[in-house]
């Protein structure tokens, strides 16, 4: 949704729509931190649910970031990678919360910036705890097992190969490690996650119902389309359509959507294989649908 439109036989075609939708978000965030009322309506959509201090651009609330310590089990000094990071809010609470060292990165140059920012703020006693770099989650750049703990909140959906992308962060943890994941599913749909998680060598541990989130969406989407016009205002109009187009495109999905927190493991000891969680409390149906479709602004 909403990439650049390039020409498919060109050489260099995949790196020309990271390029492009980079500098999409790279907008997007610039936008963003001239003015408060895309936060103000984030908080507005998420009333007492909402941690203010993140300022995430996503679905992170309270009771995700509770779900995410608890599920990750990080100990002070373990890394932490927080993967498609935006502006770094909810790798910099974390890392605070746990003692945890945090590597983000992003596809935005402008997000992975305004997220070193902040790093004084939630870690002032050591800000070299935590480091940020532009990098695509397909290919982090970073060294094999790593990582203890892996984050992605409303990322992973946009990647181009969710495969790919789930076998890249699979590979930054160490034996044990954990990622936890947000997705996202139509009601009825069966998750369409299991082929991809076996193939990346792990061990889905927890699947925690997000009951709340899909009404979020509806009542931030609302209240995009509500301001809409105080969002050109503010954000100047490319932004403001872009989020004006995902709240009209996204929102007649949402009824029935389906929002989960995934906990996968890579195993403690020996080989990489198969595995379910024991926690799968889900609706189904035998008519699967498609996933429906996830976030693309911050
Ligand atoms: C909805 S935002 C969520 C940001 C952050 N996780 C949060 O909770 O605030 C999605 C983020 O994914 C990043 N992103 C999208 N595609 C990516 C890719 N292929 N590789 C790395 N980051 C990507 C975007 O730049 C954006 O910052």
């Amino acid at each position: 949704m909403m990439k650049p439109t390039t020409n498919p036989t060109a050489p260099d075609h995949d790196g020309d729509v990271r390029a492009g939708r980079a500098v999409q978000y790279d907008k997007l965030y610039a936008a963003r931190a001239r003015t408060d009322l895309v936060a103000r309506l984030y908080a507005e959509a998420m009333g007492e649910d909402h941690p203010a201090e993140i300022a995430a651009s996503s679905s992170c609330d309270w009771p995700l970031l509770g779900l995410a310590t608890a599920r990750l089990r990080l100990a002070p000094g373990q890394l932490l990678v927080d993967a498609g990071c935006g502006t770094g809010g909810v790798g910099l609470w974390l890392a605070r919360a746990t003692g945890a060292r945090l590597q983000g990165f992003d596809l935005s140059p402008i997000a992975v910036a305004q997220a070193a920012a902040r790093c004084p703020h939630f870690l002032p006693a050591g800000p070299e705890r935590a480091v940020f770099r532009v990098a695509e989650l397909e290919d982090t750049g970073l060294p094999t097992g790593c990582a203890h703990g892996v984050v992605c909140v409303d990322a992973l959906g946009h990647a181009g190969d969710r495969g790919a992308a789930l076998r890249e962060l699979a590979r930054l943890l160490a034996p044990g490690g954990r990622l936890v994941v947000t997705r996202a599913l139509r009601r009825g749909a069966q998750p369409g996650w299991h082929e991809q998680v076996d193939a990346a060598g792990l061990h889905e541990e927890h699947v925690d119902e997000r009951p709340g989130e899909p009404a979020m969406w509806e009542r931030l989407y609302g209240l995009w389309i509500d301001h809409a016009d105080q969002l050109r205002t503010e954000l100047g109009p490319g932004p403001a359509e872009r989020m004006l187009h995902e709240a009209h495109q996204v929102l007649p999905t949402l009824r029935g959507r389906r929002a989960v927190l995934l906990t996968l493991r890579r195993p403690p000891t020996g080989p990489a294989g198969p595995g379910r969680a024991v926690t799968m409390a889900a609706p189904k149906e035998p008519d699967a649908r498609p996933a429906a479709p996830e976030r693309i602004l911050p």
